[in-house]
């Protein structure tokens, strides 16, 4: 790709504006859509299972509160190095991007992937990368099996869009809700990336815990080669975990064969308890391209049952 400035300057340009002196802070845009349904649902004391998986208004109000800002900005700081390569800039040229926001919660990982990719856009225009009259459209998977999660996901990504009414160069073309929980919904992923085109980022954003419980790592391990045969190839799947299960991350990654990194950032802290500050946080991701399909083929090949599932994937129109 012929470049009016290379990886590094774009990186520090889009920098500059979602994270200026290196602390990471809203727009105004997102902390209006954040306030806004904040007000919008009612608050209460929940216990600490419905504030980390809500199923009621008052659970998510606790979820948007304690943790969107925190997750929103730990998706953006490992997805940057992505945003600024050629491999994603290609994308952004071709003007389709497709988001596989797995156990979505309220959508925070779509709404902080298509922030970057505004201030990405505007930076392009600026420095003469992409037209002005350049459209990119986004199509959004969001999965969740409670109705609050997915209903909340949907409305904020829509509000998103209607409060940057002027961001005229990304169209949402699709907004998919999945309410099958992952990942007996493979099999109708699989559908959607044949339909839709393949998924160019998979989000797997503070959901490990759960599915080490529900399986284990190497059943969780087999559903990620699963689902990284649905990546596009110059996509990436995107795992992030709290910083308090770094073995079982490590672990996992060693089976999945992908690096693990500890991050560590800053953010300015918009909880209703603590504004105005700013809090240092540590965190584990594993953001990587996928590998050849042989890997799923293998492992489909020892597993019975979902090489059944794997050929009708493949096969369905
Ligand atoms: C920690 S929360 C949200 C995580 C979100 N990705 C984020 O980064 O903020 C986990 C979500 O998983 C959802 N969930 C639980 N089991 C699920 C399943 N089997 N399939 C899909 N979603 C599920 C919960 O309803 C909850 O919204």
């Amino acid at each position: 790709m012929n470049r009016p400035i290379n990886t590094k300057e774009l990186k520090e340009l889009v920098l500059d504006v979602i994270c200026p002196s290196g602390i990471w802070q809203l727009s105004q845009d997102i902390e209006l859509l954040l306030n806004r349904h904040l007000k919008k649902l009612p608050s209460g004391d929940v216990t600490d299972q419905e504030a980390r998986f809500p199923t009621t208004k008052q659970g998510i109000h606790v979820y948007l509160d304690k943790f969107f800002t925190r997750h929103y900005f730990q998706l953006q700081n490992s997805l940057i190095d992505y945003f600024v390569s050629d491999d994603f800039l290609e994308k952004v040229l071709n003007g389709r991007l497709t988001i596989l926001d797995i156990r979505c919660g309220p959508a925070v990982f779509s709404i902080a992937a298509t922030e970057m990719l505004n201030s990405l856009i505007s930076i392009m225009t600026e420095t003469g990368l992409l037209s002005h009259r350049k459209k990119v459209e986004l199509t959004y998977v969001l999965n969740d099996i409670s109705p609050i999660c997915l209903g909340t996901a949907k409305q904020m990504l829509n509000d998103y869009f209607e409060i940057g009414r002027n961001m005229h160069s990304i169209i949402p073309k699709v907004i998919l809700g999945i309410d099958r929980g992952f990942p007996l919904n493979l099999k109708q992923l699989g559908r959607i990336a044949q339909n839709y085109g393949s998924f160019d980022i998979i989000s797997l954003a503070y959901v490990i815990i759960p599915l080490v419980e529900q399986s284990n790592i190497s059943g969780v391990a087999d559903n990620i080669f699963l689902l990284e045969n649905l990546c596009s190839e110059s996509g990436r799947v995107t795992i992030l975990v709290c910083k308090f299960i770094e073995n079982i991350i490590r672990r996992l990654g060693r089976i999945v064969k992908v690096p693990v990194r500890q991050m560590e950032y800053t953010q300015r802290v918009y909880s209703s308890e603590n504004t105005n500050e700013t809090f240092t946080y540590l965190y584990y991701e594993s953001v990587y391209k996928p590998r050849v399909k042989f890997y799923a083929k293998r492992l489909y090949d020892s597993l019975p049952n979902q090489a059944v599932a794997f050929a009708e994937i493949t096969s369905a129109a």
